[in-house]
């Protein structure tokens, strides 16, 4: 590319208006799907308060750091995941680190978007009042048939995409900033709703105790790495993401502050959801480990026994939509800005056929979710295709991506540089917070990171 393209695509190139804006973008990507099911369930399943701890800890150690180092490459920069790197080092293999970024953008959607769409089906369900007369029989069949289909799992992925798609063309102000303004807040207030009528039923203290009992004797090597692997997936972390809504940010905002703030808030929220379905489980006597099915088959069922149930069922997968709406658009978004800056195409274009692909490509994890459909047999080496999209993304990519931005970070670029661009060119005053930053990411993130990346390919069993 020309210089003078290059400087025509960066004057060109939006940002966010305001710390506000960016807050709320962030915390759009980072609250998504993990928080409604995985995150409850799994701190239910691994000891509660005491898998609470390690998260935390996790968060603490690992997600804080990537996500700073990957705001710092996104504004220093203001490129995409692959330009990002390319600009750092122009001459090395480092931008592989963005290619595969775009890679597991492509996974994660495959089946990000198929789950959104059963998301999407069950709040038009909900509003057509399917679920009004609802017992634990139907339940079941009716989400069976949402995701066998054939059809219509695929047509509500397309439509997804289409939602997706057609924020993204809108752009990063008009689009991403707009969209995540308005529902984020929205999300936040039925969030709670929904958690004050589940702790004011009968029983719901089993729920509470069973999400928040601190129990160490629960906690396995096998959880401490779940946590690890959770707070990646859940800060959106690993793969170009936080890079390029990073080259979005105001000039003005504290990074250190905003890195905070997020991983913050979408934690509380990730709480509420639980204080929202565990009290409920347990006050209508139901399995709190049933993973993804618990959404879908529980949800409807708790909601439907109660008073103003349907409107509570309609606002909570109404939420669910929203939050698995805006955690999509950071992960197209990684695949558009890439297409509309380093391939050259319009935003428009880059956005349309993305979704395409991803619905063209998605569609075989439509028709792979369940024994039963219609590609639910096609397997190699035990995984059909929901799995492995699932798998090599989240277990694979995302924690070697996790691991390179350490170490890029830790090891390859001048401590002074990253200073600069963190104190906003010397107006906050960090230094000592700059120090503590590079021990971590030197030497503690990359550590624990080993250990995972290791268990998760298999080659320490933990
Ligand atoms: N954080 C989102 C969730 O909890 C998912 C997500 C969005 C994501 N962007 C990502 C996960 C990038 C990994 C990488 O549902």
């Amino acid at each position: 590319m020309s210089t003078l393209q290059n400087r025509t695509a960066k004057s060109g190139r939006e940002t966010f208006t305001s710390g506000l804006a960016v807050f709320f973008a962030t915390l759009g990507s980072a609250v998504g799907l993990g928080n409604i099911w995985k995150f409850p369930y799994l701190t239910g399943q691994f000891g509660g308060g005491a898998f609470l701890l390690v998260y935390f800890l996790c968060i603490l150690f690992v997600g804080l750091p990537v996500m700073l180092g990957e705001f710092y490459i996104g504004r220093k920069t203001r490129k995409n995941a692959v330009g990002a790197f390319q600009q750092l080092k122009p001459v090395s293999g480092w931008k592989h680190i963005g290619t595969m970024g775009v890679a597991a953008a492509y996974l994660i959607m495959f089946f990000y978007s198929c789950v959104a769409g059963w998301v999407y089906y069950y709040l038009y369900k909900a509003v057509k009042g399917d679920f009004i007369a609802i017992t634990p029989e139907s339940v079941k069949t009716q989400f069976t048939d949402v995701i066998i289909g054939p059809v219509s799992p695929i047509l509500w992925q397309v439509i997804v995409m289409a939602v997706v798609g057609g924020i993204l063309i809108l752009g990063v102000r008009k689009g991403i900033e707009r969209i995540t303004k308005t529902l984020m807040p929205l999300l936040f207030v039925l969030i709670v709703i929904c958690g004050i009528r589940a702790i004011t039923l009968p029983g719901a203290y089993e729920g509470l105790k069973f999400l928040f009992h601190v129990d160490f004797s629960q906690l396995s090597a096998a959880a401490i790495l779940t946590a690890m692997g959770l707070a990646f997936f859940k800060l959106s972390l690993g793969m170009g993401t936080m890079i390029t809504y990073g080259s979005y940010f105001t000039a003005d905002n504290n990074l250190f502050g905003t890195a905070a703030k997020v991983a913050l808030s979408d934690t509380i929220v990730s709480m509420l959801a639980g204080i929202a379905i565990f009290p409920t489980v347990f006050s209508f006597g139901m399995e709190p480990g049933a993973g993804p099915g618990l959404l879908f088959m529980t949800i409807p069922l708790v909601f439907s026994k109660m008073p103003f149930g349907n409107l509570l069922l309609i606002a909570f997968f109404f939420l669910t939509s929203i939050a698995a709406t805006t955690a999509m658009l950071s992960l197209v978004e990684v695949l558009v800005a890439y297409f509309s800056e380093e391939l050259g195409f319009s935003r428009r274009n880059a956005a349309i056929i993305n979704a395409v692909i991803i619905c063209g490509v998605g569609m075989l994890a439509a028709l792979s979710a369940d024994q039963a459909s219609l590609l639910g047999n096609v397997t190699f080496l035990g995984r059909g295709f929901f799995d492995w999209f699932d798998y090599i993304s989240s277990n694979i990519l995302l924690p070697m991506g996790g691991l390179f931005i350490a170490i890029f970070i830790g090891y390859f670029l001048k401590k002074d540089d990253i200073k600069k661009e963190l104190s906003n060119q010397g107006n906050l005053t960090i230094d000592k917070l700059i120090d503590v930053y590079f021990v971590i990411i030197r030497y503690v993130t990359p550590a624990l990171l080993v250990i995972v990346f290791l268990n998760s390919i298999g080659i320490i069993k933990v």
